[in-house]
């Protein structure tokens, strides 16, 4: 079975500087160095003088491979920054406050850390941590999308108890989490540098402000892929109508219509080698909704409904031959014959055709059964495992696809 909790990778003899940065969450680094030794890792602190505020050097220097690092200038090195970014295999900052991120995306050098930052060419993970007000504001955010678009590494914060007594989205992944992230971005995996796009989940087209049209996909298939793929290497976003959680994926983008996906897909398309889409997108969207709730005292209401974007079939259009795209069919009859329509109507590679009318496959539940129709006309039937399973195999035959393209 795929084990989906270890990282894929060992980071043994792999030098890692980890970069602490002040915020409640600087406590939580502790645990962070802790674990990166532990996998074997080769660990460098370099703490800014707010991360000092929260926590002491002394705890780091005890845990890491070598002393906390804090200043440009102190120490015995008299070009500190430059030795760390050429000699490191990976930065991973965590927390990273709303400052950081902000010097970060602007290329501002100012202390030892985001020299560091500016001096490497070596991937970089960052992991924020803030309240959700700052989180949300838009300066943030769009520091973060430039981030991204560079191929800064993030994870996500997570939603739970925040300093001061609040609630809400902003604290500080797990260790667990960020080390397992390290460890995909510096997977040597079969995936490693293949920039994949996975959808999953169901979308809900609204009807009036509380009720929707929508089906039972949990997000399960699509985020066991995007979780697999991560975990080979893969440069993973995630376009996700689920409330499910995700792990390694470089972007989660979180969607709720049709019409949303469309835009997250299409408008990412061109940048990807290979698109699974294994969320189960609305065929028919109601005509018409209400700014208000329908009121049962008006009566019961005639729902027209009209089409939705097909963004496989848009996909199949714009595919170019370096890329990879596969559907899912979830089918409830003559299985086999409907998957091969859709697979030759939206020009895909791969249809993995799910029998959804079976009780252990398809929808909600943990397994899946397939089979794997290709272009080429054959086929290949694979019996009921779990869906993390099911998502290694396709990816096993998406690597074969991607080396027969090269
Ligand atoms: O999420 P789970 O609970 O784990 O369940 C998994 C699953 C059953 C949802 C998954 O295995 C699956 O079958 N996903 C595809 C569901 C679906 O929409 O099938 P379809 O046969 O209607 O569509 C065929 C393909 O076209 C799919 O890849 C779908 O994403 C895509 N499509 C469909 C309609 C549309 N408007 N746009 C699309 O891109």
């Amino acid at each position: 079975m795929t084990d989906t909790s270890a990282p894929l990778v060992s980071l043994r003899g792999r030098r890692v500087i980890l970069g602490v940065t002040g915020g409640i969450a600087a406590y939580k680094a502790v645990e962070v160095c802790r674990r990166l030794v532990d996998a074997g890792a080769h660990v460098a602190p370099v703490l800014t003088d707010d991360a000092l505020r929260f926590v002491g050097a002394l705890t780091f220097s005890a845990l890491a491979s070598e002393p906390a690092r804090t200043s440009l200038f102190d120490g015995p090195d008299p070009i500190p920054h430059t030795r760390l970014g050429q000699s490191a295999d990976l930065i991973v900052v965590a927390p990273a406050t709303a400052k950081l991120l902000g010097k970060y995306a602007a290329g501002i050098s100012d202390d030892l850390l985001t020299a560091t930052l500016l001096a490497t060419r070596a991937p970089v993970l960052v992991a924020p941590a803030m309240h959700t007000e700052m989180w949300e504001h838009p300066a943030v955010q769009e520091n973060l999308t430039t981030l991204r678009r560079r191929g800064v590494h993030v994870v996500d914060p997570e939603a739970g108890r925040l300093a001061g007594g609040d609630e809400g989205e902003g604290r500080l992944a797990d260790p667990a989490r960020i080390v397992g992230a390290v460890a995909a971005a510096l997977a040597t995996g079969d995936l490693a540098g293949v920039r994949v796009l996975v959808t999953a989940g169901g979308t809900r087209e609204p009807l009036d402000p509380v009720r929707f049209v929508g089906n039972r996909s949990s997000g399960k298939m699509g985020h066991a892929v995007a979780d697999v793929a991560a975990r080979r290497g893969a440069a993973v976003t995630l376009v996700t109508a689920a409330d499910h959680p995700a792990t390694d994926v470089v972007e989660v983008v979180r969607v709720e219509t049709a019409d949303e996906m469309a835009d997250a897909v299409l408008g990412r398309f061109a940048e990807v080698d290979v698109v699974v889409m294994a969320a189960a997108v609305a065929d028919f969207r109601p005509k018409a909704t209400t700014a208000q709730k329908l009121k049962k005292h008006d009566g019961v209401p005639e729902v027209v409904l009209e089409p939705t974007p097909d963004i496989l079939a848009t996909l199949g259009e714009r595919k170019q031959p370096h890329q990879v795209l596969v559907g899912f069919a979830a089918e409830t009859e003559h299985v086999r014959e409907h998957a091969a329509t859709k697979l030759a109507a939206k020009r895909v590679d791969l249809m993995v055709a799910n029998d959804v009318s079976a009780p252990d496959a398809g929808f909600e539940v943990d397994t899946n059964r397939a089979v794997l129709l290709y272009s080429s006309g054959s086929a290949e039937e694979i019996p009921l495992m779990p869906k993390p399973d099911l998502a290694g195999l396709i990816l096993d035959r998406i690597v074969e696809s991607l080396k027969g393209n090269q």
